[in-house]
């Protein structure tokens, strides 16, 4: 079987799973297994595949056609250009928080050294690595409920020698931070905070698709009964580790927009901007803590 030939039977294999990126991901998958780039695979596409290679590849698509996520099946993504390696204990990290990364990385440019930011549920650690790569005289926070996903984050930290401007640090909402502090002298206020947290209601979760419903975890997803509990504890607690003129940016799921200005407004914030992202839906709230 030649390359051409076995990414067909792919496509048809996936497309039959109801995969809408069929040729992509069969493509992506070949490319995965034979350590080749895209372009290279295209100019080879009459050599032959061995037993072994072909063998291997429909292992491949089987677990694709099973819905597995191509991330978990070949344990890398990219992130702003950054290769991250993702497995099911983290969020496989999604284009449109790249538009949050880059918001957070010129918010905080603008601002006067020493400069501080803080990764609220940091997971493949994909916006804190970003940050760090971006403004590196920053002191980069990331905290994480799963230190399985804090495992995850950090090894990426090291593979792009970024640990030297990482703290990770593993609990639940701002205890993590607290039980660290004071003995590794953290900042006690930030310049940024940034977060993705979970945002899906509780019940939306089942009618998602298997790749998220079934392989992200579910800390990475459950937002509560509307989706908003994270955002709740943000709104109430976060100014209190935030500098008096620093800055909060969160995204946020379809149609949330209206009651979280809402939630931040009657708890003092000042809403800054609220962002969309690439297909033109509001995703990124930007707030200002309440004046003291
Ligand atoms: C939607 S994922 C985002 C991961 C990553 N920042 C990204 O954008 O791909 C949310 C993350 O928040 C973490 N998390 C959920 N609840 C948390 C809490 N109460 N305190 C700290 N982290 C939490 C989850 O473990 C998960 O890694």
């Amino acid at each position: 079987m030649t390359i051409r030939e076995a990414i067909r039977a792919g496509e048809s294999q996936l497309a039959a799973a109801g995969i809408d990126t069929a040729r992509l991901d069969a493509e992506l998958l070949l490319g995965h297994l034979l350590d080749l780039p895209h372009l290279e695979l295209w100019l080879r596409q009459s050599e032959a595949l061995t037993q072994a290679q072909a063998a291997k590849f429909e292992r491949l698509l089987d677990r694709r056609a099973a819905r597995e996520p191509l991330q978990h099946i070949t344990g890398w993504t990219s992130f702003l250009r950054l290769d991250l390696h993702v497995t099911r204990d983290v969020l496989v990290p999604r284009p449109e928080t790249e538009i949050l990364a880059q918001l957070a990385i010129e918010h905080l440019k603008l601002r006067p050294p020493p400069l501080s930011a803080l990764d609220w549920g940091t997971g493949s650690g994909c916006l804190a690595l970003a940050l760090a790569r971006g403004v590196p005289t920053a002191e980069i926070v990331a905290i994480d409920a799963s230190p399985d996903a804090l495992r995850i984050a950090r090894a990426n930290a090291t593979a792009h020698r970024l640990a030297d401007h990482l703290h990770f640090l593993a609990g639940r909402g701002w205890e993590a931070l607290r039980t660290a502090n004071p003995a590794r002298a953290l900042p006690s206020r930030f310049d940024l905070i940034v977060s993705n947290p979970p945002y899906i209601p509780t019940a939306e979760i089942e009618t998602l698709s298997p790749e998220v419903r079934d392989h992200d975890p579910r800390l990475a997803l459950d937002g509560g009964p509307d989706g908003l509990n994270c955002f709740r504890e943000l709104a109430t607690t976060a100014a209190s580790w935030l500098k008096s003129d620093g800055r909060m940016l969160l995204e946020f799921g379809d149609g949330q927009a209206p009651a979280l200005q809402d939630l931040f407004r009657e708890n003092g914030w000042g809403i800054n901007a609220v962002e969309k992202d690439l297909s033109g839906r509001e995703r990124i709230l930007i707030v200002d803590p309440p004046r003291s």
